[in-house]
């Protein structure tokens, strides 16, 4: 009952956040996030294309991801599993090389270059680590990448529920961005190995292996 509730709640907050990159499609420069960048780098196309990139591939990684950890749905769907992996793989790889060129200019100076800096490259180390570990069929270490890389996949949405809880309680807002480059990924990723440690992280993997057999 409890896990299916964060089901619901992790779906429908990737859902969200996923699709919440096609507002950009309705922004012009002046309003919203870019609005706080200086206009040399607003005329730079590798900062443009980069941040586009970024936040359509970030948006589909959320939504190919969230379904993926789904026991019974993935074990019933092994083919739409495969293939929603090499979306995220794909997305997450676009994205994350985006995001780590996009942390060099990022608000809050070198503490939130080095916050998300630091995400983007272990997003893109544990995302790999999954793809290598599945092609050499080692399935439970194969959940476990996953697990992580899905974390850091979330800091999207995290960043998003910290900021307004740390403003709330009256952080300036440029102070706050600089604790959540860090704040938005650390936790998760320190949830993911609790869980990870307490489970052994096996639930439906073995099943998929048994499928095949
Ligand atoms: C997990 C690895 C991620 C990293 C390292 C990362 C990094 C960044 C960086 C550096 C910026 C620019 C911040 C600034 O200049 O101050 C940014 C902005 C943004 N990112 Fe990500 N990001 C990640 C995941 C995602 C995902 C999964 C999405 C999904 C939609 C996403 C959507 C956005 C959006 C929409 C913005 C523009 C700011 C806003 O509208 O709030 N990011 N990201």
């Amino acid at each position: 009952m409890k896990s299916s509730f964060l089901t619901v709640l992790v779906a429908f907050l990737a859902i969200l956040m996923g699709l919440y990159p096609l507002i950009y499609l309705g922004l012009d420069e002046s309003t919203g996030f870019q609005s706080s960048k200086l206009p040399e780098l607003l005329g730079s196309s590798v900062w443009k294309i980069c941040f586009y990139g970024h936040i359509i591939f970030g948006g589909l990684s959320l939504l190919s991801g969230w379904s993926q950890f789904v026991s019974k749905w993935r074990n019933r769907n092994l083919r739409l599993h495969r293939s929603l992996g090499l979306l995220y793989l794909i997305s997450v790889s676009l994205s994350g090389l985006c995001g780590l060129y996009l942390a060099f200019f990022a608000n809050g100076g070198l503490i939130s270059s080095l916050g998300f800096g630091s995400l983007a490259i272990l997003w893109l180390i544990t995302t790999w680590k999954a793809y290598q570990s599945i092609v050499a069929k080692k399935i439970e270490e194969h959940q476990r990448w996953m697990l992580r890389s899905y974390a850091l996949t979330f800091a999207a949405v995290t960043l998003r529920l910290w900021l307004p809880a740390l403003t709330g309680l009256g952080i300036a807002f440029i102070v706050a961005y600089k604790i959540i480059s860090w704040l938005s990924w650390v936790p998760n990723l320190l949830v993911v190995e609790w869980l990870i440690k307490r489970t052994g992280a096996k639930p439906g993997y073995n099943s998929i292996r048994a499928s095949k057999q």
